[in-house]
């Protein structure tokens, strides 16, 4: 969509960093990334070594490279909270362009990027703003699993809060959008919203094409 002015958010500050660094340094986060391993071996040794010295531009080329090199472009970490995904096999590296790194980078010139959780996101959205929500893709509240995103769990109470704040942000005439599981008890949280079935995506299966995707996409139409 290209707005004039944008707000990006997401409660992963490695993600937030990532973006924040193609944005401000896109020559830096090239000539670093370019320069990373291709081999197994130095997959293992980037993943693991330690970020703490790490500047930004740094942080941000390693977690591109982490997500173009990883397993289906998964993000998960273990307990102590240190990206924990195995090596993707070179022919599922995702080779992004020079060109293209510097379009995401021309893109993000109109946004601003806020590490937080989504509810004051929502919460500070006025009449006119238009909102595009894509919140982890975890089943009911009986299945629960965290095999997708898990920086942190977004529960079921998480989906609760999402939907009461959505029913807010509507009534002050805010426009949204979200893609979310297709999981009866999401699908519950959002009577009276119009919402239809993502026929082909990644849902089910992250990084890869599918045709089951168990998606919807949820949406509410404002009355002028
Ligand atoms: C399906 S992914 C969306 C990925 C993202 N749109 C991107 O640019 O790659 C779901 C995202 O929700 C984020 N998330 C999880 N809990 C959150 C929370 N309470 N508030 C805000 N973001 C959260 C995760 O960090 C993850 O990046």
């Amino acid at each position: 969509m290209n707005p004039e002015s944008a707000l990006l958010s997401d409660k992963n500050h490695e993600l937030i960093d990532l973006y924040t660094g193609i944005r401000d340094f896109p020559e830096d986060i090239w000539e670093l990334y370019s320069q990373f391993p291709t081999t197994k071996k130095g997959y293992y040794e980037i993943r693991d070594s330690s970020v703490n010295d790490l500047d930004l531009s740094q942080r941000a080329a390693r977690t591109l490279f982490l997500n173009r090199t990883c397993f289906k472009g998964m993000w998960r970490h273990n307990s102590q909270g240190k990206f924990n995904v195995g090596y993707g096999g070179q022919d599922r590296r995702w080779v992004i362009s020079k060109e293209r790194l510097y379009e995401v980078s021309e893109h993000l010139s109109h946004a601003k990027l806020r590490c937080c959780d989504f509810e004051s996101v929502v919460n500070s959205c006025t009449k006119g703003d238009f909102l595009f929500l894509d919140p982890p893709y975890c089943p009911g509240e009986k299945e629960q699993q965290n095999n997708h995103y898990t920086f942190g769990c977004f529960s079921y109470d998480d989906q609760i809060r999402l939907s009461n704040s959505l029913q807010r942000a509507s009534k002050r005439g805010v426009c949204w959008v979200m893609t979310n599981s297709s999981h009866p008890e999401i699908i519950d949280l959002y009577e009276g919203y119009s919402c239809f079935s993502i026929e082909k995506g990644t849902g089910g299966s992250p990084g890869l094409l599918t045709q089951d995707t168990g998606e919807v996409v949820v949406y509410n139409l404002l009355e002028d």
